[in-house]
């Protein structure tokens, strides 16, 4: 086996020396070409310090002298085995991109397997397996993956957030300590950071040195940016583990979730493609078009008959709607959120015929039907609580677990409670033309216990189960991930759905900030994005219709509003948007996520390009008051410099019969530039009130 693994992809290279004892970490960052000359995974040895010197090792140990946290932590029955000094026994490649490295500890009787690739797009995927060789119980505390930051680091960037104000960034200098985020959710939460990014002083959209890290799983977590005065800044990832949860006993394992880490030499957007590019390669990556949708939810809440529905399903397909989804409210007792959850069987009161009438209104409009379920949530004031009250989830000691929304959480570990759901979800779709479920999720996990015990782990991966139950008896159906908007945002829960809600706001202006962290990881697909109310429900803010279909375009485009209520204007601008999102939604599916880096913070330009450079669209919105008059000239990033371009403001559009709504015919008709000028001289960009947008459409010009 050789000593050096150099594993290279999308202009990054994991470089790896395995002639020691344990495997070191020689580089994560810039491609350093086939050849590495030479190696030094050392360095001197400090005053009053271990009398090795210090080396960044794959799987930091006590044992190796490693005095931040630990990769591993357990122990045995009286605390023996507290501290494994895990050494290579194996290495080999496992895959063209892909290498596994095998470490034991016969003493301590463990055994642990780290397997990592590094994807062509500059992926670097990390998981590692534990397995209990011993004769005794091993009880788990953490096993962490950490890897080594870089040259210059100096600031980390991550996301933070609340119900309705999802994945906002905030960003700090890098000090000596650990910035620890915990999160105790039961699900991801909403203040859960979709990365962790560390970077050179300043990095920006473009520009700057990142090293970021994504940890795929849905359930309690933990990640810590740690800076200790031995090495460099360590990111590290693990999944939060509640005492005595995870026993291995003799033979058992334990596989940590992957951990997905990106760098980039030009900015966060560099990372935002590696992620794209990654995920998009995923053969379940969904490939067709992405069809408009119209949810009801905003539309008229709990309040469900048959024939307010249709009317809504008759203005839906006028606009161009393509799915049609019944949120909550359709199933038996739930015509409120304090009861029924649990009860999945059509309320026969509210729909004596069943779903079908309505089922039948919209595939004869000619579009899908989708239906609205939160199977992982019971009611106590629900028939199937009241049959079951063991099937609620918690600490056991003869309590519940306070309630949230008034729900509490059904325990998927307990066999029939998991048969019982999946039952009930397989009977639903087998009976019902059904195309689309919007899986919601709308509580923390807190107290989460099974007979008694922590089952945290256990139940994340029980509604993992049930998901793929259910994909694979009905693979035609999509799922959307909800979790009272975007609390449940991640890789491990998008391995089996097709898109996230990113947010139960639909406020364009926050919309801005949420939809543009939550697609620095996620292609603008998998994320959905509503056209609200004109007054927004959430924040009561009032936005025209430009700005919410601007900001609705760049995701998997719907609407949220209760359109039997639009005048004429507003019933022809959302068609234009609709007809508009449809003509572009190839693009904006497929190409590059751009970000510009605008010094004047009252303004956002972003857009996407096409991966050949051939088209790209950008909005360019207002989100404050600016200190200027007018914003000046903006930069048009990737776009091919040699490439000539048509530019066209495309909307809103100045041909409405209802009037032109904004200053919009600043670019003359035909203007022509190449990609070279456009980022380089850019643009004088318009004059637009606070939250105001425009779309701009640049196509390469014939025979350029
Ligand atoms: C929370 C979701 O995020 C909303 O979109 C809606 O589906 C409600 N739940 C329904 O209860």
């Amino acid at each position: 086996m050789s000593d050096i693994v150099n594993l290279r992809g999308g202009g990054s290279a994991f470089v790896l020396d395995l002639s020691g004892e344990t495997p070191v970490i020689v580089h994560w960052g810039a491609d350093l070409g086939e050849a590495i000359p030479a190696v030094l995974s050392a360095g001197p040895v400090a005053h009053s310090a271990l009398d090795d010197p210090h080396a960044q090792h794959l799987v930091p140990q006590a044992s190796s002298g490693w005095r931040g946290r630990p990769a591993l932590e357990g122990h045995r029955p009286g605390g023996r085995a507290f501290s494994a000094a895990l050494v290579t026994t194996a290495a080999r490649a496992i895959a063209p991109d892909g290498h596994e490295i095998t470490l034991a500890d016969a003493a301590a009787g463990l055994s642990l397997v780290v397997e990592f690739h590094l994807g062509q797009e500059g992926m670097l995927r990390i998981r590692s397996t534990l397995t209990n060789v011993g004769t005794d119980d091993y009880a788990l505390q953490s096993l962490s993956t950490t890897l080594p930051t870089g040259l210059g680091a100096a600031e980390i960037l991550d996301l933070t957030g609340r119900w309705c104000r999802e994945q906002h960034p905030q960003r700090q200098s890098l000090r000596q300590g650990t910035w620890l985020r915990e999160y105790r959710h039961g699900r991801p939460g909403h203040d859960s950071s979709l990365f962790t990014a560390v970077g050179t002083a300043g990095f920006g959209n473009r520009t700057g040195s990142v090293w970021a890290t994504h940890f795929g799983f849905s359930g309690n977590r933990v990640t810590a940016v740690e800076k200790t005065p031995t090495g460099p800044a360590l990111i590290g990832n693990a999944e939060l583990l509640g005492s005595g949860e995870i026993v291995l006993a003799a033979g058992e394992s334990y596989e940590t979730p992957w951990t997905y880490a990106s760098f980039s030499s030009r900015g966060l957007d560099g990372v935002t493609d590696t992620f794209h590019r990654w995920l998009r390669s995923r053969a379940q990556h969904p490939s067709g078009v992405r069809p408009v949708v119209l949810n009801t939810w905003e539309a008229v809440y709990f309040d469900h008959n048959l024939d307010s529905l249709v009317e809504l399903a008759d203005r839906a397909e006028l606009l161009g709607v393509e799915r049609f989804v019944l949120d909550d409210g359709w199933f038996r007792h739930r015509r409120n959120d304090k009861a029924g959850l649990g009860d999945w069987y059509v309320d026969e009161d509210v729909w004596p015929q069943g779903l079908t009438p309505l089922i039948d209104a919209v595939r004869s409009r000619g579009m899908q039907f989708g239906l609205w379920v939160e199977p992982e949530m019971v009611n106590e004031d629900s028939d199937v609580i009241r049959a079951h009250p063991d099937w609620v989830s918690g600490a056991g000691l003869g309590r519940t677990p306070v309630e949230w929304r008034y729900q509490q959480v059904l325990d998927l570990v307990n066999p029939d409670a998991f048969a019982y759901i999946f039952d009930r979800l397989d009977a639903l779709l087998t009976d019902n033309a059904i195309s689309y479920l919007k899986w919601d999720q709308n509580r923390d996990l807190t107290e989460m216990g099974h007979d008694g015990a922590p089952s945290a782990h256990e139940q994340t991966l029980a509604a993992y189960r049930l998901i793929d139950a259910l994909r694979r008896a009905h693979p035609e159906v999509e799922i959307e991930s909800c979790s009272s908007g975007g609390a449940r945002v991640d890789l491990g829960i998008l391995e089996r759905t097709d898109r996230v809600w990113a947010s139960d706001c639909n406020d364009a202006l926050e919309r801005q900030t949420i939809q543009r962290w939550t697609e620095a990881i996620l292609p603008p697909e998998l994320v959905g994005t509503h056209v609200g109310p004109t007054t927004s429900h959430t924040t009561a803010r009032t936005h025209s219709l430009s700005f919410r279909a601007i900001t609705a375009m760049f995701g998997h485009f719907g609407i949220e509003w209760d359109v039997r209520t639009l005048d004429e204007s507003d019933l022809f601008e959302l068609g234009e948007a609709v007809a508009l999102y449809k003509k572009h939604r190839a693009l904006i599916h497929s190409g590059r996520a751009v970000h510009a880096d605008l010094v004047d913070p009252a303004y956002l330009l972003q857009g996407s390009v096409a991966q050949d450079g051939s088209e790209a669209i950008f909005s360019f919105v207002s989100v404050a008051t600016s200190f200027d008059e007018v914003p000046g000239r903006a930069g048009f990033p990737g776009l091919n410099p040699d490439t000539s371009y048509e530019v066209k403001v495309v909307f809103p559009s100045a041909t409405s019969p209802y009037g032109s709504r904004g200053n919009v015919s600043w670019i003359p008709d035909g203007f022509t530039a190449t990609g070279r000028f456009l980022a380089e001289v850019g643009l004088p960009m318009p004059v637009l009130n606070p939250e105001q947008g425009v779309l701009i459409h640049l196509v390469e010009t014939a025979g350029a």
